[in-house]
């Protein structure tokens, strides 16, 4: 196996990619990134300096202040500034306002620098909207996962009911089908498979079989 690679794994929310990319970092003992996280942590910490509410966003005081949120992955949990924020960043007020947070250019060169350096030194697999495309476009192997809204939906559904009772399933399509809708349509690196990327349907597998599968990939790509 090479000494040093990337596996890029891109999707839509609640593809099952964050699931698959932590199974297949266990597998081969590499280092994990959800980048995903990483924009709800942007987006937690804008709200938590009140710059986004639920009427206004003042896009202009978190791009002057990107410089004083520091992000770290301790294993799968996100310390923002050194607080693990894990289970907040999960939160239906973060999953409504991260689009809006990731459209923002400045955002995303933040961020997509800390990803590359991430990966400069390590093997990593890393999930997310451009993985493949934009931050890694020379990626080892790259996956593009697909699955049927309501499918993944229902397996938000399940993660999320037991942290907040009063949440529907309804809520929680709405949130993916609009989320998909900006994610896929922004000017700056809209979630779209690169050419050269693997694409499954994700629901088509069971997990297991799904992780399998990807592995016999890494295995014969990867040597
Ligand atoms: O995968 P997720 O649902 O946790 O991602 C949260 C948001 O972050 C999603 O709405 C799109 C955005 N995102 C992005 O723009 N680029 C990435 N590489 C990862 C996520």
């Amino acid at each position: 196996m090479k000494n040093s690679f990337v596996i890029a794994i891109d999707g839509a929310s609640s593809t099952g990619k964050s699931t698959l990319a932590k199974g297949l970092a266990n597998a081969l003992s590499i280092a994990h990134v959800d980048s995903g996280a990483m924009y709800r942590g942007v987006t937690l910490y804008a709200q938590q300096q009140h710059w986004i509410t639920e009427t206004s966003f003042d896009t202009q005081a978190l791009v002057a202040n990107l410089d004083d949120i520091q992000l770290m992955f301790k294993g799968d949990r996100l310390l923002l500034n050194g607080k693990d924020v894990s289970d907040p960043i999960r939160s239906m007020s973060v999953s409504e306002a991260v689009s809006r947070v990731a459209a923002i250019s400045e955002v995303r060169v933040f961020l997509v620098a800390q990803q590359r350096t991430i990966a400069a030194h390590q093997s990593v697999v890393m999930d997310g909207r451009d993985i493949g495309t934009v931050v890694f476009p020379n990626a080892d192997l790259k996956i593009f996962l697909t699955a049927d809204p309501k499918i993944r939906a229902q397996r938000r559904y399940e993660e999320l009911a037991p942290l907040d009772a009063t949440l529907t399933f309804e809520q929680i399509l709405d949130n993916i089908t609009q989320r998909d809708h900006l994610d896929s349509t922004r000017a700056d690196s809209p979630l779209m498979q690169a050419t050269d990327a693997i694409a499954i349907v994700a629901s088509d597998y069971t997990i297991e079989e799904l992780h399998a599968h990807v592995l016999a990939l890494v295995k014969k790509l990867i040597h």
